[in-house]
């Protein structure tokens, strides 16, 4: 059965990595760019593992290079997920990419973006949210004029604060300044983590960034005590199994540890994160999910009453979706 019409709330996309190949190679050509090495002989994102995939996403973004490039990139990519029933989507915004922490330069691009948002919520029924990321391997440094951006406009359509990026890169301590920074200006938290560290990485996540979601966090399923903590302590999961076994944090859609962790009373929703890099949809993923752990229309039901509880929009969004 294909899942395509089923509403569903997404909680973890990041905006570039849902750029489609043709997207960027057209912008690229317009340019006058070259992109070499980004994309294989049929065209699809070529990376052999997680540090070529981050190589790969920072070449395609940079031929993303004005406010109007963001908000074809965004009103596209809006589009997209909204042909796969999804109505509300959190998506990771960087900064870091969009005049390089400044905020003056931010507020361009974030008022492009907020243009496409707007447009497609009236004609594709798709409503989005921001969370600013900052990237964890350009270091604790680079992350603080990220938080200050976040902190300047944080508000209606940026609602959240997170990071992103090569986890193994220090400790997660090192960004409790941005985080704090960030909680400070009233916006909400969440941190890649457990996507490759380990149990320790995600327990020190949430101890030193108090953050109330975590990316992934898979690996917490090797620490039992940790999961039981997690499944207590309310933590939302955001969950991308086709990005954990294209990536191979996991061995195969049938090892993913999702099931075992909903079966022991977690919090997991289910997202893309980088769709075409993938070769996954919202669609694809409820799929594998139906056909691999048998989950049917009332777990779908049940995870996305998770992912709409665990969404940093205001209440009247929220209730507008329910
Ligand atoms: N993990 C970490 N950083 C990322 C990812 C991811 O899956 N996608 C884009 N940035
Ligand atoms: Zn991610």
């Amino acid at each position: 059965m294909s899942h395509t019409t089923l509403p569903k709330i997404e909680l973890h996309m990041h905006l570039e990595g849902a750029a489609p190949p043709a997207f960027v190679r057209g912008l690229a050509a317009e340019k006058g760019l070259r992109l070499d090495g980004v994309f294989d002989e049929r065209g699809h994102y070529a990376y052999a593992d997680f540090n070529e995939f981050l190589k790969v996403y920072e070449a395609a973004t940079a031929v993303l290079k004005s406010p109007e490039d963001y908000r074809r990139l965004t009103r596209e990519v809006l589009a997209r997920a909204a042909e796969h029933g999804v109505i509300y989507t959190e998506s990771f915004l960087s900064p870091d990419f969009c005049g390089g922490g400044d905020v003056g330069a931010w507020r361009d691009y974030l008022a492009a973006m907020q243009e496409a948002a707007a447009e497609a919520e009236a004609q594709d029924g798709i409503t989005m949210r921001g969370v600013i990321t900052c990237i964890r391997h350009f270091g604790p440094d680079a992350a603080r004029p990220i938080a200050r951006c976040a902190a300047e406009t944080a508000g209606d359509f940026i609602t959240g604060f997170g990071i992103a990026g090569a986890e193994m890169v220090g400790r997660p301590g090192d960004y409790a300044w941005a985080f704090d920074c960030a909680r400070e200006a009233g916006l909400r938290l969440t941190a890649h983590a457990g996507e490759w560290g380990g149990p320790d990485m995600v327990a020190d996540t949430i101890r030193d960034l108090k953050v109330e979601r975590i990316g992934h966090g898979i690996r917490a399923i090797e620490d039992l005590a940790l999961v039981d903590q997690l499944a207590e302590d309310g933590i939302v999961l955001e969950v991308c199994p086709g990005s954990n076994v294209a990536l191979r944090a996991v061995s195969s859609w049938q090892a993913h540890p999702i099931e075992k962790l909903r079966a022991r009373g977690v919090k997991v929703t289910i997202s893309t994160d980088d769709p075409p890099f993938f070769h996954t949809t919202m669609t694809h993923e409820y799929d594998r999910l139906a056909d691999v752990f048998g989950w049917n229309e009332d777990d779908f039901h049940d995870l996305n009453h998770v992912a709409l509880d665990a969404a940093f929009c205001d209440a009247p969004t929220r209730a507008a979706l329910a």
